[in-house]
């Protein structure tokens, strides 16, 4: 059974052909008719164990504009609560003819360890601070879009690098499609030897800025941390907001970028969320064709 656990299992060939394909749904949604008949035979199970807007909307939204039948899980209102295992949940609602699961779970490699445990094609929508491969393919397709290609473009991905899925799986993303990526943030938010893989390392955000021609503005993760952490709110947004007056003072254009949700006011102001270079309306559109895409080429595997 094939899966996507994480970007670190794809090259460059399978990115080029999961874009390739969005491409053509992208232009699907856009139609009067956003549906194509496509996966009419396969049933996917969306099961989150962890709060979601964006990612849980984005792929039911997928599912049903590829016409396969969704069911939807959400372990705060389950049987987990009763102390039912994750094997056993995902084995029971296999047993309804699911052919394939997207998960969200808090543990990092729950995706990997489930792929092990059961007959089924799965797919990561997120595990703990491990990764968020959907969102990465989701945020380079954006760059694509705009710039026009991913590779020899400057990235700099700013904020909690430690306890983000969605920093590892861009990082994986972006240097795999040969672009140069550099992550900013409070050493405190930086995991060590972040260097090997393959990444520069900046603590100045204006420094970062000046360099890139993209930034991804993450958001402090409080919830992953079970202690808090220097910097304070307050200190983060004086030394690592991205504001009108930095903005202004870069002799040039940057694409701003922010995987949702965002902490207004934080790590980004709202006037400069709400700029026209700011792209992340365009990233959550972007990943309904994307995941369209990803589920598309899993379910080709299926046998059916
Ligand atoms: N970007 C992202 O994963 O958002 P949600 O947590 O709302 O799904």
């Amino acid at each position: 059974v094939d899966h996507l656990l994480g970007i670190k299992y794809l090259n460059e060939k399978d990115i080029e052909l999961i874009f390739k394909t969005a491409d053509h749904f992208k232009e699907v949604i856009n139609r009067p008719i956003k549906k194509v008949p496509s996966l009419r035979d396969i049933t996917i199970a969306n099961l989150f164990f962890e709060n979601s807007t964006r990612t849980r909307l984005s792929f039911e939204l997928a599912e049903k504009r590829l016409s396969a039948d969704v069911v939807n899980f959400s372990a705060a209102s389950s049987s987990v609560k009763k102390g039912e295992t994750l094997i056993d949940t995902v084995n029971n609602i296999l047993s309804m003819k699911v052919d394939m699961v997207v998960m969200r779970h808090p543990n990092p490699g729950a995706g990997i360890f489930l792929s092990r445990h059961v007959k089924a094609s799965i797919i990561n929508a997120g595990d703990g601070a491990h990764e968020h491969p959907t969102q990465a393919l989701l945020d380079s397709y954006s760059i694509r879009e705009r710039l026009g290609e991913v590779a020899g473009k400057k990235v700099v991905i700013v904020g909690d690098i430690l306890h983000s899925r969605v920093a590892l799986s861009n990082i994986f993303a972006l240097k795999l499609q040969g672009a140069e990526v550099k992550v900013c943030g409070p050493k405190t938010l930086l995991p060590k030897h972040i260097e090997s893989l393959g990444v520069s390392v900046e603590t100045d955000l204006k420094k970062a800025l000046e360099w890139c021609d993209v930034a991804n503005m993450l958001r402090v993760q409080n919830e992953r941390m079970d202690i808090s952490y220097f910097p304070s709110t307050r200190e983060y947004a004086q030394q690592f907001q991205l504001n009108k007056r930095m903005l202004e003072s870069l002799n040039k254009e940057i694409v701003i970028m922010h995987p949702g949700p965002i902490n207004r006011g934080v790590e980004i102001t709202s006037d400069v969320a709400d700029a026209e270079n700011a792209i992340i309306l365009d990233q959550v559109q972007n990943g309904v064709a994307v995941r369209m895409a990803v589920i598309y080429l899993l379910a080709s595997k299926i046998n059916r």
